[in-house]
């Protein structure tokens, strides 16, 4: 496995809205389409492509919010062929890699409530569920 993150750009972005998540794993996660035109607008998000090697195997997005100054994950995604490999947990765990290293000392991620899979997975890189919600999304967060 050689996972890195390469920006969107005029050469990947027709790959990167090709990747899909499972039937059953679309109210998790909004298409990445979404992703990029909410990047588009809010020029904060930095929207990545993640790649194994030199194939594109998921999209991740983190931002700082300009009002609060926190770090937060609101989109992460594997395509479902490329699932259960572990190229989400090493591309989340290299995300809070590189952001520790710039000194960032809390990330937040964003996801739904019911989504065990990815909670598990957050956890066990130090994530921890807290109270706070944004509109359907709960908030998991990690010290870094
Ligand atoms: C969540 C997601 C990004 C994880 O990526 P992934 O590459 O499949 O995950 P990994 O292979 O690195 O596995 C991470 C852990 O999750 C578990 N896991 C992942 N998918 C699973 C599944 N469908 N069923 C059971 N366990 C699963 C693995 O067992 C693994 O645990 P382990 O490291 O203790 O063995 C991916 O499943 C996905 O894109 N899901 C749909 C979109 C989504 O829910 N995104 C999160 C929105 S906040």
């Amino acid at each position: 496995m050689n996972i890195s993150f390469r920006k969107i750009d005029e050469n990947n972005w027709r790959e990167c809205i090709k990747l899909r998540v499972g039937n059953d794993q679309k109210r998790f996660v909004a298409t990445n389409e979404n992703g990029l035109a909410l990047a588009y607008v809010h020029k904060e998000m930095n929207p990545l492509a993640i790649y194994n090697e030199e194939l594109m195997v998921g999209f991740i997005m983190y931002a700082r919010d300009p009002d609060d100054g926190i770090f937060y994950i609101n989109r992460f995604m594997i395509d479902e062929k490329f699932q259960g490999k572990g190229f989400g947990r090493e591309a989340l765990a290299m995300l809070l890699n590189e952001l520790r290293e710039r000194k960032i000392e809390k990330v937040d991620i964003l996801h739904k409530p019911d989504n065990f899979h990815a909670i598990k997975l957050y956890q066990s890189l130090g994530f921890e569920l807290t109270e706070m919600k944004v509109g359907d999304d709960v908030i998991s967060t990690v010290k870094l």
